[in-house]
């Protein structure tokens, strides 16, 4: 009798859906098995890896052929080591929604059995996590201690750090240590552990080498790294200076009407519609803004909040 007074309250003060939601996370959380630095949960075969990655980088990122190969080579070339002699680092260069937080979370959920739930991946975003210039060096000391105690406590570690370019100096210059060439660093070892930095650093010139390309008559898929990495290096490289601890900047191609079309399908999708290509054609038209204004060939915005801009248009 008391309990089902109980429930009823709850019930009563909480929606419904909210309350057991939350109880399921909850006996989800407790009863999870824990999460072990081991081969169990972490993918440390570099061909499993590897094939899983390019499989859905092929699936679900569109119009990155640059992004993707640069990305399975990187990460499989560098799990093939037994002995790294530097963490592997990685520099994603592109404008708003090319695809570059989606790329590093496909390369998360390849590597790690809990994906981003994993402990031993973590999530930085410059603006939200080290938004004052006057607490950089509280920053700077927190973060170096985060790092230093999570690669203690697994070496498979893996940090990735948002909007990279609206970090302060300050922090980036106190982290690069953690990246470079050295066996030890105050006993504990880096070289395992994966750093990527996301930014729009660089993503004009990409986009103004994509349209040339274009322009010259050559197909997307001829576009190649040397062709972007030139324009990308004398814009991004030395952005900050931590360019000789980056082992591979890798740049996002602007999306062209076609890819939006392909997001607009996915979105659709998810939201329980069937996905159809003339309507997600007519949609692409009507709810993305494209560039130069004559030929209108590049979404100004790719792929962002395509969601939100279908619920509205419909
Ligand atoms: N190349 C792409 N292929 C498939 N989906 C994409 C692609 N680019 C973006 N998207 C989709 O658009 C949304 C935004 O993408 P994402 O967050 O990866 O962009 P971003 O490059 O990180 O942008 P920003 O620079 O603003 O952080 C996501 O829902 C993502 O799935
Ligand atoms: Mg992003």
């Amino acid at each position: 009798m008391q309990l089902a007074l109980l429930l009823l309250l709850l019930v009563g003060t909480c929606r419904a859906n909210d309350f057991f939601g939350d109880l399921k996370d909850w006996f989800d959380k407790i009863t999870a098995p824990k999460e072990y630095c081991n081969r169990e949960w972490i993918t440390l075969d570099s061909k499993g890896v590897g094939k899983g990655l390019e499989a859905d980088l092929g699936r679900n990122l569109f119009g990155q052929h640059i992004a993707s190969e640069v990305i399975v080579n990187a990460v499989t070339g560098f799990m093939n080591n037994d002995n790294p002699k530097k963490p592997l680092v990685l520099s994603f260069h592109g404008t708003a929604g090319t695809g570059k937080t989606l790329a590093s979370q496909l390369i998360v959920k390849n590597l790690y059995k809990k994906g981003m739930d994993s402990h031993f991946v973590h999530f930085f975003n410059s603006v939200i996590n080290f938004p004052h210039a006057s607490q950089v060096e509280t920053y700077k000391s927190q973060l170096q201690l985060w790092i230093r105690g999570n690669v203690t406590n697994c070496a498979h570690s893996m940090f990735i750090f948002d909007e990279m370019d609206k970090m302060h100096p300050g922090i980036i210059d106190s982290i690069k240590p953690f990246m470079d060439y050295q066996y030890k660093l105050d006993g504990v070892s880096y070289q395992k552990a994966i750093f990527i930095f996301l930014s729009n650093a660089g993503g004009k010139i990409i986009t103004q080498t994509t349209l040339v390309s274009w322009k010259a008559g050559k197909k997307r898929e001829e576009l190649k790294l040397e062709d972007v990495e030139t324009a990308l290096s004398s814009s991004v490289f030395n952005y900050h200076g931590e360019s000789y601890v980056v082992d591979f900047f890798i740049p996002f191609l602007p999306l062209e009407r076609q890819h939006i079309v392909q997001c607009i399908m996915v979105e659709m999708v998810a939201m329980g519609l069937q996905s159809e290509h003339n309507k997600a054609c007519e949609m692409a038209d009507k709810i993305v803004i494209y560039i130069p204004d004559d030929e209108r060939r590049i979404s100004v915005s790719g792929c962002k909040r395509i969601a939100s801009r279908l619920k509205n248009f419909m």
